[in-house]
């Protein structure tokens, strides 16, 4: 079933929408100068590929990137409405773009703000970040929450722009309980507070297929929502918002959109 506007604006929220063209110009954007990072360890990822591959979509006139950069100011418009630093990008079910909007989100506003960005791949069941970024094999949330391996061993720098990736890590059977956790909270707090000028992305597992999403969004400030065109059924999005709670929702992110 396809979703439109009408359908999405119905629910009292922002639409926003990006689409991906597969012939488009990619001219190089330009990034601000990549703070040096003293403790965090550098993992450069091939850019030219991921562009390649549209997994991250940044040329100035590609319309996706367009709809990212508005997306960016939205979320950073919500954020200075709201007060915090912590939000999480979900969906009502698998495939539906989650992790394509929190990175290329997370680009884009490590590209053009003022402030550092954390990606977090909190999808401990299906993680894909490191994947995409071409890390495999790398430790990261899970190792923290479980065995309490430092942060700084953790952290990686991309040399995207001012961005850090905290990835998935290893394998776990129990991911809705270390999101919910008191460990995760406290890692939760720790981002808010230590850095003040940080924003902190993290991608989730779908709502709708587990606890997990809902475990961890108790701990952000802000919730948005993704959902794929000709893909996400109404029906679910609605249950998704719902669960999630209007009151921490960003708004609706329309992926795959034609428009
Ligand atoms: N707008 C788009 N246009 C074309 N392909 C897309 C688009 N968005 C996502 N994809 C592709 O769809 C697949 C799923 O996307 P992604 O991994 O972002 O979804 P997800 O919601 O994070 O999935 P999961 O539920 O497994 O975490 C990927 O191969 C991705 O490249
Ligand atoms: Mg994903």
């Amino acid at each position: 079933m396809l979703l439109d506007n009408r359908v999405l604006n119905d629910a009292g929220h922002t639409v926003t929408e990006f689409v991906t063209h597969r012939a488009m110009n990619r001219p190089a954007m330009g990034v601000p100068e990549p703070i040096r990072y003293t403790r965090t360890r550098v993992m450069p990822v091939d850019l030219e590929a991921l562009r390649e591959q549209r997994r991250v979509v940044d040329g100035p006139d590609d319309p996706a990137a367009i709809s990212f950069k508005m997306l960016r100011t939205q979320v950073m418009f919500w954020l200075a409405e709201r007060g915090g630093s912590c939000i999480a990008v979900t969906s009502p079910g698998r495939g539906e773009g989650k992790t394509t909007t929190a990175m290329n989100l997370a680009i884009h506003l490590a590209a053009e703000v003022d402030y550092t960005v954390l990606l977090v791949d909190a999808n401990l069941r299906a993680p894909a970040v490191h994947e995409y970024l071409g890390w495999p094999g790398v430790r990261g949330l899970s190792d923290h929450l479980a065995v309490n391996a430092p942060l700084e061993e953790l952290l990686l720098h991309p040399q995207i722009g001012r961005m850090v990736v905290l990835p998935a890590g290893s394998p776990v059977l129990n991911s809705a309980e270390m999101l919910g956790s008191r460990a995760m909270a406290d890692l939760v707090a720790e981002f808010k507070t230590r850095y003040p000028r940080r924003v902190v992305v993290f991608d989730l597992p779908p709502v709708l297929q587990a606890t997990d999403a809902l475990a961890l969004s108790k701990h952000v400030d802000g919730i948005l929502m993704v959902a794929a065109q000709g893909r996400t059924h109404r029906r679910d999005l609605a249950r998704a918002q719902s669960l999630v709670g209007f009151d921490k929702l960003i708004g609706v992110a329309l992926n795959r959109s034609t428009g």
